[in-house]
């Protein structure tokens, strides 16, 4: 028995093809193992916890319950989309979760490798509270990229502890944060130095995730702060605190388990506990999140008497256009409203992440590439072969409605399908799961190779014999085929082997190797070409998409301008905005306290603007039309998460609303006295 599970995604934002990464192969990767005769129990869920998701509910206006059910909903709708088929996918916030965290931390206290210290943490004068991981960004002490309180993911990828990080500033209000003391608790990592050092080398899995933690072990291990200032998370015992969410959400492997153990009867803790195990481990992440999984985790399961993993397969990053992902700048591409809003087979989707480039390399998507990868190969080969071969077969022994052919095969093809078997399954165990799909991609050639230079359609009026050997021969191969690319293409394969009348999911390595006589029905053609119009579009979308962004992040983005210049569909579309794209927009009604001109400035207006929970200073352009006293205690529309922005020299967070009377601006105010604060929806 084996246990996959995959880094538990975030429930705070929609899925993309970078998560993909993680889980695709893994899945491809449990379907092998089944296929070979393995067992393999396949975990995941939603990681619900952490200050990402209490950031982001914060800026929706709902609480972190609520945003984590849309999301975790959204990844378990997408996963099945895509055939990713968990055992069991469950949530970090469930009770049973939270019972095991608590187990786990009781352990650690228990066994003296958790200590109270007294820290100096970030904190946010003009919020007035502590500001855990990402309420806090600054400069990183190691590289001096920006980094967001826990990880500098935009330099060198390091973990930062709470206080690490440089110049600290409040990610909320952008007020700059002091130092303040607080009692948290620690984990002594540092005293895991000699067995992570010797775990490591005992560790399988792919060269780039040892890699980098054996040098992180040896040169900077320190113990780890594992509590927080946070309501949203798992309580730590006795205190007011909950535990990092990276203490909590690896757990998840392990409460998953649980869930899923109970589900098929089985027995988890053969799995979990140190003195039961019996079955391998293996993990599934992506490179970002070596560390974790790497040095923390190993060293909490030792620490508290669990089992440790066996394996920690890293894929290398995805990135979009040659440029590192980002939802910002937009390179990205969403699963939902890109990928299956095109209506475009998902397993194409799947066939050119496993076989891009090795597993441990970065991957880099763009749409002209994957049209071209789809149509030369899966459609030319292998689509080509499938469909040629049982449709000639069809058609040339039909007797009713099927085609019956005599088991007749050619020895030496029998041995390219063994070969083939072989060269998946040293790929698979290796995770190289390019190799294990060019070599199905290899037996399609060489099936179509076959059948064009033995020309069945021509021994068919001579030698029948030999005409039943080369369909009987082919059919052979295209058997083995449905049965060794159902890993990476299920939904093609469920579909196109009906024709040979089996159960694709219960196959097995045996099925591709017997020789048997064929029943065949009509086939109809495995997959649809891509037309070269629908790249175009979804390239067009892309590049629509980073244009706009790049205007955003430069500011000149004015309402209206835009779309009127380039007046195409695309802008028509853009023009109508989904109330989750409006729910971004933090209006509030806020009241101004204080009011100057800007000296040096003849339109602009300096204003201290009360928006419930902090005062804002914000610049406006109104100064040729009102007067500081005009505007002093009333009350005005602001957008508050407004990037920031420095205007003659003076810094504005947020903007007030007002409209525009032939380049004039009329304030607008609310109906009645509401209190500063009030939401603007
Ligand atoms: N919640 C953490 C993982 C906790 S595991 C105990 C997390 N979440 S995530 O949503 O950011 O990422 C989920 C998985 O997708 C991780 O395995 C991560 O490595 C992977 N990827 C997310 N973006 C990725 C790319 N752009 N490229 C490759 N894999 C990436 O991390
Ligand atoms: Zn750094």
């Amino acid at each position: 028995m084996k246990l996959i599970t995959c880094g538990l995604p975030y429930a705070n934002g929609k899925a993309h093809i970078g998560h993909l990464r993680t889980y695709v192969p893994a899945d491809v990767y449990v379907r092998y193992l089944r296929l070979f005769g393995e067992d393999a129990i396949f975990v995941c869920g939603s990681d619900c916890h952490g200050t990402p998701i209490v950031v982001n509910a914060e800026k929706e206006g709902l609480k972190p319950k609520e945003l984590v059910d849309i999301y975790h909903e959204h990844f378990q709708r997408v996963f099945s989309e895509i055939d990713i088929e968990f055992d069991y996918f469950g949530r970090t916030d469930a009770e049973y979760h939270h019972e095991r965290t608590q187990d786990i931390v009781k352990k650690l206290l228990e066994n003296g490798y958790i200590y109270p210290k007294e820290i100096e943490l970030a904190y946010c004068p003009s919020c007035e509270r502590f500001l855990p991981d990402r309420y806090v960004e600054g400069v990183c002490p190691y590289c001096s990229a920006i980094a967001r309180g826990d990880e500098c993911d935009q330099g060198c990828g390091r973990h930062l502890e709470p206080g690490e990080i440089l110049d600290p500033r409040c990610k909320i209000c952008g007020a700059k944060a002091v130092y303040k003391k607080q009692k948290h608790y620690f984990f002594r990592l540092t005293e895991f130095r000699d067995f992570l050092l010797e775990y490591l080398d005992n560790l399988k899995g792919t060269e780039n995730a040892l890699n980098y933690a054996r040098q992180w072990v040896s040169k900077e291990l320190k113990d780890w702060c594992i509590t927080r200032n946070l309501e949203w998370g798992v309580r730590f015992p006795g205190e007011d605190l909950v535990v990092y969410v990276w203490v909590d959400a690896p757990i998840g492997y392990i409460s998953f388990t649980e869930r899923a153990c109970e589900k098929r009867g089985l027995d988890w803790e053969r799995i979990w506990r140190a003195e039961k195990k019996e079955s391998e481990i293996v993990h599934f992440i992506g490179l970002d999140i070596v560390y974790h999984h790497c040095i923390f985790w190993p060293a909490m399961l030792k620490g508290s008497n669990y089992s440790l993993p066996d394996g920690v397969v890293a894929s290398g990053m995805v990135k979009v256009e040659g440029k590192t992902f980002s939802k910002t700048r937009g390179y990205v591409v969403w699963l939902e409203d890109d990928y299956l809003a095109s209506g475009l087979n998902t397993d194409f989707l799947r066939y050119y992440l496993v076989n891009y480039t090795s597993h441990q390399k970065d991957l880099n998507f763009s749409w002209e590439v994957f049209g071209e990868k789809v149509n030369n190969e899966l459609i030319a080969n292998l689509g080509n072969f499938l469909y040629r071969v049982t449709y000639f077969a069809w058609k040339n022994f039909k007797d009713g409605g099927e085609a019956k052919i005599r088991a007749n095969i050619d020895e030496d093809a029998l041995r390219v399908i063994e070969e083939t078997v072989k060269k998946i399954r040293d790929a698979i165990e290796n995770w190289e799961f390019k190799i294990a799909s060019d070599a199905f991609m290899e037996l399609s050639s060489f099936g179509n190779n076959y059948f064009q230079s033995h020309k069945p359609w021509e021994l068919i009026k001579s030698d029948i014999e030999a005409a039943i050997q080369v369909v009987s021969t082919c059919l052979h191969i295209a058997k083995a085929l449905v049965i060794l690319s159902f890993p990476v293409l299920p939904k093609t394969m469920r579909r196109f082997s009906r024709i040979f009348g089996f159960e694709i999911e219960n196959s097995k390595v045996e099925d591709v190797l017997s020789i048997n006589d064929f029943v065949i029905k009509k086939p109809e053609i495995p997959f649809q070409k891509i037309e070269e119009e629908k790249i175009a579009e979804l390239e067009e979308m892309m590049l629509e998409r980073i244009r706009r962004a790049s205007k955003m992040e430069e500011g000149i983005l004015n309402e209206g301008e835009e779309d009127i210049k380039t007046g195409d569909k695309m802008s028509e579309k853009e023009d109508l905005i989904s109330f989750e794209e409006f729910k971004r927009f933090d209006l509030r009604i806020g009241k101004v306290l204080r009011a100057e001109k800007i000296e040096k400035s003849k339109k602009l207006m300096r204003l201290e603007i009360d928006i419930g929970d902090e005062v804002r200073q914000v610049v406006a352009g109104i100064a040729e039309d009102y007067t500081p006293e005009d505007v002093v205690g009333r009350l005005l529309p602001v957008l508050v998460n407004m990037k920031p922005a420095k205007l003659m020299g003076v810094e504005s967070k947020g903007m007030i609303l007002a409209a525009d009377v032939g380049g004039k601006p009329v304030l607008l105010s609310p109906d009645r006295d509401v209190e500063p604060g009030s939401k603007i929806r």
